[in-house]
């Protein structure tokens, strides 16, 4: 019989807090600086115990955020899943401690009501993440992508009526476009259910957010900015500076295709490996120290294989 080492956190987890956790805009919200992605690693084809381990070592060491969305696994679903299977065997007695938040925009289920912003979609799928994570609610909800033929009052209103029905205490969007970003932050605000957050890619090798005015806006508002991606899927890291390792993400081909290693990116990024030896640190260190340091970013949304790179991430702190 199977019988499950009890998980206790570390007594330690929040010793660090002063350095740890930044103001999530204007609200009443601490995240911390590094939180944890599930959208990789923690799926029904990835051994449970090593997405097990990551979130141990996460919590204990004061990261509270864990971000999910209803289509990460693979398959779909499935991180979710193995979001309720970590709630069911170690993290119910912590449940206040953690901030957790899904998204429902890209595709989830087959037919027309399974995908981009209609209220009949964003409703059916987080009923749907709340069972898969056996959650009664999600601290933070997003649309997880702007939909340009759905009226933005049919999405935001059902960010709106999610947040009255209990089932999100805040809400956040995501990939959406500046202009649409100004209506939805006013929308919102009316109704008494302010934008909490954006999450947005950004990174040493893709600065959009700050280019598009999207940073500006949320210093301006007070809106938190999350960046996904801060290591660029791995790229930002010494992870393909002397080819590609078999167990690598872009070994798999899907998100992060080997026809983007061009000469030129890799001579970038041996520059870029040199500059961090030359101050002491890794280039992980160094791209995660580099999104913090921009204006309005609270936190950054790193991805882990293992826990000796979360380990090595934590460092940039
Ligand atoms: N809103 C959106 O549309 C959106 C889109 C994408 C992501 N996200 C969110 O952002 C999170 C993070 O995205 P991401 O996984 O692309 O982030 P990332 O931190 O840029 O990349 C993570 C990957 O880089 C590699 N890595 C990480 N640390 C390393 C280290 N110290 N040394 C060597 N390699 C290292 C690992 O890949 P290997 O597998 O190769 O080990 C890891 O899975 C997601 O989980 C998700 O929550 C949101």
């Amino acid at each position: 019989m199977d019988i499950k080492k009890p998980y206790t956190p570390s007594a330690t987890r929040y010793d660090q807090s002063s350095q740890m956790y930044r103001r999530c805009g204007r609200s009443g919200v601490l995240l911390p600086k590094i939180s944890l992605g599930f959208w990789h690693n923690f799926g029904s084809v990835d051994p449970y115990e090593r997405s097990r381990e990551i979130t141990h070592y996460a919590f204990d060491h004061g990261i509270t955020h864990f971000d999910l969305a209803n289509n990460y696994g693979p398959v779909y679903g499935s991180a979710e899943e193995t979001m309720g299977r970590l709630m069911d065997d170690d993290f119910r007695p912590y449940r206040d401690e953690l901030f957790i938040s899904t998204k429902a925009g890209f595709d989830m289920w087959p037919g027309p009501y399974g995908n981009w912003g209609s209220r009949k979609y964003l409703m059916a799928s987080l009923d749907q993440s709340l069972r898969r994570m056996h959650l009664d609610y999600v601290d933070l909800f997003y649309s997880h992508r702007f939909d340009p033929s759905t009226p933005m009052e049919e999405t935001l209103q059902a960010l709106v009526d999610i947040v009255r029905a209990g089932k999100a205490l805040y809400v956040g969007i995501s990939n959406w476009p500046l202009e649409a970003m100004r209506f939805a932050h006013q929308y919102l605000k009316e109704r008494d259910v302010p934008l909490l957050i954006y999450q947005g890619r950004l990174n040493m090798l893709d600065r959009k957010p700050q280019e598009e005015g999207i940073l500006d806006f949320c210093a301006q508002e007070g809106i938190g900015f999350i960046a996904f991606s801060p290591l660029a899927q791995g790229l930002l890291t010494d992870r393909y500076l002397n080819g590609i390792p078999k167990d690598s993400r872009m070994s798999k081909g899907v998100f992060l295709k080997e026809d983007m290693l061009t000469p030129e990116l890799l001579n970038l990024l041996r520059g870029y490996q040199s500059a961090a030896e030359q101050e002491g640190r890794s280039l992980a260190e160094m791209a995660l120290a580099w999104v913090l340091r921009q204006q309005a970013v609270t936190s950054v949304l790193v991805g882990a294989s293992s826990v000796a790179q979360l380990e090595k991430n934590l460092k940039c702190l």
